[in-house]
């Protein structure tokens, strides 16, 4: 059986969290000495002189709606990178506890367990970058604390079997973390339906790709409610500023929008994607179900060097595990793309 407080460290589980001034009070005040705040207002047309929500409840409620959740089974992270060093606060013991990953993937997993001093292991994705369950399965140990999952994953860009990671979620003992950034651009349903069958299933999502909010800093966490309680005892207490909280509900009333760019998105990618493939350069695209491509070639090093003294600049992946000669391209304007390609043209 699954009992979440086994899993969470002892510090934490005994925390008396920090408690904000506005936190302890619902009423309707009138005047606020509490918090020392500056009651004359701030150098700005609109004031910032007070302290944001700090459970975001707004933002919480409406995106609770659309995903058939809780408002209490979300968090909102300074972006999902404050989501995933937090998991590594509630969850692992600095020298003690390990987390497993399955690279190629996204950086910030290895680099928030190194700040955190927490041992990483590893168990590669397959050749066509799909999950190893076999692997994965042999290197947990009672210390596994979490298990990071990206899918669709960054960055080969395809989106992982959806029954590989039911079958991790459902053997593993610790908490499976399914990081769905790119979601939004994929076919695959997302896991946060799944919130409420396991309780050891955090789903994290992000503002910063299709919304096409990357500079407010806003991510999200779905999980239980207890695993939830316990991100609100570890965060600070004003994550998110109000000027984000704003921004964030603005946009969210801008649904539609978002879903227009997505498909021009996608659209985009496709036509990158048949243009690519004409250079002679270009030894193979992995199929993407995300905004970005990951685009082996002949001689990656040359090509990024080159495409820098165009000023273009495109993340060079051709270091990092299965992915020797690969650069990986973000999907940009069909005239960003376009000069993308005429600059490639050149070479
Ligand atoms: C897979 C993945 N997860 C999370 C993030 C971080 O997102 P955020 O901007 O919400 O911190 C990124 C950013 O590139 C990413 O690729």
């Amino acid at each position: 059986m699954f009992i979440l407080e086994k899993l969470v460290r002892e510090n934490v589980r005994n925390l008396t969290p920090y408690s904000s001034a506005r936190k302890e009070f619902s009423g309707a005040a009138q005047i606020f000495l509490d918090a020392n705040e500056n009651s004359f207002g701030s150098p700005l047309p609109e004031n910032f002189n007070r302290y944001p929500d700090p459970l975001q409840t707004a933002i919480k409620e409406k995106i609770a709606g659309w995903n058939d959740v809780e408002s209490t089974q979300i968090f909102v992270g300074n972006g999902s990178d404050e989501a995933i060093d937090l998991l590594f606060r509630i969850f692992c013991r600095p020298q003690t506890d390990n987390i497993l990953i399955c690279p190629p993937t996204y950086g910030m997993y290895a680099v928030s367990a190194e700040i955190n001093d927490v041992k990483i292991k590893r168990a590669n994705l397959t050749e066509d970058f799909e999950l190893d369950v076999t692997a994965i399965k042999n290197a947990f140990d009672t210390n596994t604390k979490l298990l990071f999952v990206c899918s669709p994953n960054n960055p080969s860009g395809n989106s992982l079997r959806h029954d590989d990671i039911l079958k991790l979620v459902k053997d593993f003992h610790g908490i499976v973390v399914v990081d769905e950034a790119y979601i939004h651009f994929s076919r695959e349903k997302s896991f946060v339906s799944e919130i409420n069958n396991f309780p050891n299933l955090v789903v994290l999502q992000t503002f910063s790709k299709a919304w096409g909010l990357a500079g407010l800093r806003v991510g999200l966490a779905f999980a239980s409610e207890k695993i939830i309680e316990f991100f609100n005892r570890v965060k600070p207490p004003y994550n998110i500023s109000k000027i984000a909280q704003q921004a964030i509900l603005h946009a969210l009333g801008n649904k539609s929008q978002v879903d227009r760019t997505v498909a021009e998105i996608v659209a985009e990618r496709e036509r990158l994607i048949e243009s690519l493939r004409e250079f002679s350069f270009v030894t193979k695209i992995y199929p993407s179900d995300a905004n970005f491509v990951l685009v082996k070639t002949t001689d990656a090093n040359a090509i990024y060097k080159f495409l820098l003294e165009e000023k273009i600049v495109v993340r060079n992946r051709s270091s990092i595990e299965l992915c020797a000669g690969c650069l990986r391209i973000t999907v940009g304007t069909p005239d960003e793309n376009e000069m993308l390609l005429n600059s490639l043209k050149k070479l």
